[in-house]
């Protein structure tokens, strides 16, 4: 089925089930050249690096070329944070080539009591000093967008800007569950506007060269990319226990996550918060934001050749359910929320479902229901899912799920 009409036309969102068309999913266990993977081997040799090429040439981009390893400066390594229940660790990461440089802070709050301890990494909206009200959070200098109501002006974090989003990462109840935080700002990496002279694009321009090449990286595979230096430091620091990372992202951070952990299986496991199209939720039911939406919206996230698929959901050799599949047998977990019909919650779940087939092939069950589960009542295993009742965010509610998912999957069998 091929979308005709008018762009417009096509951008009319889609937010009753009837309205869905139908579509079929390309099929996760059969290579383009038609044979059927049975076999965990013959995913890992032939269907995963298949997939993986899909994704990154039609999709997110490639990474054009290896960037030397950053010069690391540990601004503090023995910070005391939450009434001594934390120790604050902050890092920068330097990189440098051409004559360019691009500094990466890193914050770390790791359980005092819990030596190398797991610990979730994601990516934050608003800069380091946003997580927590603590002085002691150095200021990114990185271009963030405006909100003067929260002291971001001219596209700059201030002091009073410090812990506005303390919400979203409650700290202590990580840190009393026995794991610890490892946050960064996105737009250290590439900041979050249609603009490729900034960020990690021109490191490897040519001479002349404005923007990535149609299939390069846009933003969302830099931020992957951020991600990944983030865990070759963190294997490198004695304190954090790189065995057991934890990606975690919300909404387009979500969806940056999902690529990483898909290209990087370093990463122990992912989680998905409200992460929506190009994330977790399915391309081709075109329910909520679509590709169409999505491209316009935001043209830098995806690659040049992902321009082509705009109102073309069915020509995609790929859809978002291969993008879950690429984490297993990793554990995995999608969260929605009700009030979100944007990021298309069935969609998202539908996808983990689908997934659930890799993760069969590697003789583990992924999501264990069929049927969709009603609001606040998750459904745990090796991919898991909820739907909480209310807004596109990242609550409390989502964080406990999320350190009960973690513990649960970490538990020794
Ligand atoms: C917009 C965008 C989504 C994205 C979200 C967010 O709503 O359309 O794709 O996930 O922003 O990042 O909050």
């Amino acid at each position: 089925l091929i979308v005709t009409g008018s762009l417009a036309q096509r951008q009319a969102t889609i937010y009753d089930e009837e309205n869905v068309p139908e579509y079929q999913l390309p099929p996760l266990l059969k290579s383009q050249n038609g044979r059927n993977i049975k076999k965990v081997k013959q995913w890992e040799k032939i269907r995963r690096p298949e997939l993986l090429r899909l994704f990154s040439q039609e999709v997110y981009g490639k990474i054009p070329g290896e960037i030397p390893a950053p010069e690391i400066i540990i601004h503090e390594t023995n910070g005391s944070a939450f009434y001594g229940k934390a120790v604050r660790k902050q890092v920068e990461l330097v990189f440098s080539m051409n004559d360019r440089e691009l500094p990466v802070n890193i914050l770390m709050y790791l359980p005092a009591a819990t030596p190398k301890a797991p610990v979730f990494l994601g990516y934050n909206f608003l800069g380091n000093h946003s997580v927590a009200d603590d002085p002691n959070i150095r200021l990114t200098e990185s271009w963030v967008y405006d909100h003067p109501s929260l002291g971001i002006v001219h596209n700059q974090v201030t002091e009073q800007s410090r812990g506005v989003s303390a919400e979203n990462w409650p700290i202590e109840m990580i840190l009393d569950a026995g794991f610890g935080l490892v946050t960064v700002y996105y737009g250290d990496v590439d900041p979050d506007r249609d603009n490729f002279s900034d960020g990690i694009h021109p490191f490897h321009y040519k001479a002349g060269q404005e923007k990535p090449r149609p299939d390069e990286w846009g933003s969302m595979a830099a931020w992957a990319w951020g991600l990944s230096r983030v865990m070759d430091y963190l294997e490198a620091d004695e304190l954090v226990n790189a065995q057991e990372v934890i990606l975690l992202g919300h909404s387009r951070l979500g969806k940056a996550a999902l690529w990483a952990a898909a290209s990087d299986p370093r990463f122990a496991m992912c989680i998905s918060n409200n992460s929506g199209c190009m994330g977790a939720a399915l391309s081709r039911r075109r329910f909520g934001e679509t590709v169409a939406v999505v491209n316009s919206n935001f043209p830098h996230w995806f690659c040049g050749n992902f321009k082509k698929y705009s109102g073309y959901e069915d020509e995609l050799p790929v859809d978002q359910h291969m993008l879950l599949a690429l984490i297993a047998p990793r554990p995995l977990y999608v969260a929605s929320a009700t009030e979100d019909q944007w990021a298309d919650p069935l969609g998202e779940f539908l996808s983990a479902k689908q997934a659930s087939e890799v993760y069969q092939l590697f003789g583990v069950e992924g999501l264990t229901t069929d049927s969709f589960p009603a609001p606040d009542q998750p459904v745990f295993g090796r991919v898991s899912y909820h739907i909480r009742t209310g807004k596109h965010d990242i609550t409390p509610f989502d964080w406990e799920q999320y350190l009960k998912f973690a513990q649960q999957q970490l538990e020794p069998e």
